[in-house]
């Protein structure tokens, strides 16, 4: 965690300017040499909780794992479209449904980058969500209100952006996945409006649940 620290710390030093490149990179080697879970020491690379052989292993499953959900996240908001009653949100939907598509060609084309065929399935969670986004005799709003209700963004989200600037090597990838975030936060904060929109006075209190 310390060390997740240092290396923030560096990596704002250097955006902002306040470090050189050469700099940068040494104190990163150093910090990498360092004790602690890096793989240069050979004890492998922390992400999300799980510990992997490598950096790249870690970004490799990841990019796979999002693909595959993400291809049935395409598949859901598509048949949402299809049966979607509310005109006001018919748009918002189809641009999530281009963003999931898209995100899907952008990490295969990295994955192909990096060597590897795309392997992972979504599991049955997510064959879940879309038969219910995609259920014609389900209001838009209530659909709206499941979907907001049964995540909290910023605790889904943190270990992902953390991820993000633990990635020291596949900058590439990186920067892949830091955009990736921001997208589903916009189609996340999108969907929340909505939600409001359609559901005035009841967001507010309706409890978390999980989606199933
Ligand atoms: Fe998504």
């Amino acid at each position: 965690m310390n060390r997740d620290f240092e290396f923030r710390q560096l990596l704002r030093a250097y955006r902002k300017g306040i470090i050189s490149e050469a700099t940068f990179e040494r104190e990163m080697a150093a910090l990498e040499g360092g004790p602690g879970e890096g793989a240069a020491n050979g004890g492998g690379f922390c992400a999300m909780g799980k510990m992997y052989p490598s950096e790249r292993a870690a970004i490799v499953s990841y990019i796979d794992r999002v693909r595959a959900g993400e291809s049935m996240g395409a598949e859901a908001f598509n048949q949402w479209l299809r049966v979607c009653k509310t005109e006001c949100i018919r748009s918002g939907l189809r641009m999530i449904a281009e963003r999931e598509a898209y995100h899907v060609r952008v990490m295969e084309a990295r994955l192909r980058d990096l060597g590897v065929a795309p392997s992972a399935t979504a599991g049955e969670e997510t064959a879940k969500f879309v038969q219910f986004v995609g259920n014609p005799d389900i209001p838009d709003n209530k659909k709206l209100l499941k979907l907001t209700t049964s995540y909290d963004p910023e605790e889904l989200w943190k270990p992902v952006r953390d991820f993000v600037e633990q990635i020291k090597e596949d900058l590439e990838s990186r920067e892949l996945i830091r955009l990736y975030v921001e997208d589903e936060t916009s189609s996340g904060n999108w969907l929340r409006l909505a939600c409001q929109a359609l559901n005035p006075g009841v967001q507010e209190t309706a409890a978390p649940s999980k989606m199933n």
